[in-house]
């Protein structure tokens, strides 16, 4: 019997597959300008993980980990239909389940692509201040736990930017505190990655944001050093989320990417 998709997933356009896994704590629409950019020839599938947007509640003992998250994913596109081999765009904790996505569904993958995110797992200091801040949503509410990242998201031109700043905070206050107390002991619990990124030799795209204090540049040059068949790119005067503050920039490489497919 077939389970009740976790994920809400929303396409657009027709043509190879490509899905997108967001960021914590934001929503598909992070994914506005490349829906536009590749809907003619592509078909373009925004995910909504567990929780987050308009897919269904969920809470701490539903989803544990990233490779739960993963599940979640594969389950709700089979649900959609989408079993045929895809190519998986995630930023930042979208890029944590991508990368369990890989280690689980590898057959599944035409080509990867990682953005504004790492393979490292968390330090001790982080999961504690990350326990920290779950434990904020669930007494507080969100806006108390999430506002202090607001600033961390984006470079700090963009941060004058009114509709951009806009979007970031419906998105981030509008997250159920039990999907943020989900998803951040989740992202504490993940594996680090790092000795296993020489496995990955699909095709796989890494971008980085200039100016990204959440998942510096220098970090993700490193990473995609040790991946056999990445390409890296740095996006200029952009913070944590390259493809909402530099969209032609970004389109272009991911554009640039699908056509040597
Ligand atoms: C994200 O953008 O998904 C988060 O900043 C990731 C994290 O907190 O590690």
């Amino acid at each position: 019997m077939p389970g009740k998709s976790k994920c809400s997933i929303e396409r657009h356009g027709d043509g190879p597959a490509i899905v997108f896994l967001h960021g914590y704590p934001l929503n598909r629409s992070l994914w506005q300008y490349q829906t536009d950019a590749l809907k003619p020839a592509h078909q373009v599938v925004l995910v909504d993980l567990p929780g987050f947007g308009v897919a269904p509640a969920t809470d701490r003992n539903q989803l544990k980990s990233m490779a739960d998250i993963a599940d979640a994913v594969e389950e709700s596109l089979q649900l959609a239909g989408n079993v045929e081999p895809i190519v998986l765009v995630g930023l930042s904790m979208g890029g944590y389940i991508a990368l369990e996505y890989w280690a689980r569904y590898r057959e599944r993958l035409r080509g990867l692509v990682l953005t504004n995110t790492k393979a490292s797992a968390d330090s001790a200091e982080a999961i504690e201040t990350r326990k920290q801040t779950a434990q904020k949503a669930m007494v507080s509410g969100t806006e108390a736990a999430v506002s202090p990242m607001l600033e961390k998201l984006l470079a700090k031109p963009n941060l004058s930017m009114p509709e951009l700043v806009t979007w970031v905070k419906q998105s981030m206050y509008s997250v159920p505190p039990q999907t943020i107390e989900m998803a951040l002991l989740a992202m504490a619990a993940r594996h680090d990655f790092s000795d296993r990124l020489a496995q990955i030799q699909i095709p796989a795209l890494v971008i980085a944001g200039a100016e990204d204090e959440i998942t510096p540049a220098s970090g993700m040059q490193q990473m995609a050093a040790r991946m056999p068949n990445a390409e890296f790119h740095i996006v200029p005067q952009s913070g944590h989320l390259s493809p909402l503050e530099q969209p032609q920039v970004f389109n272009h490489l991911l554009l640039d990417f699908l056509g040597k497919l």
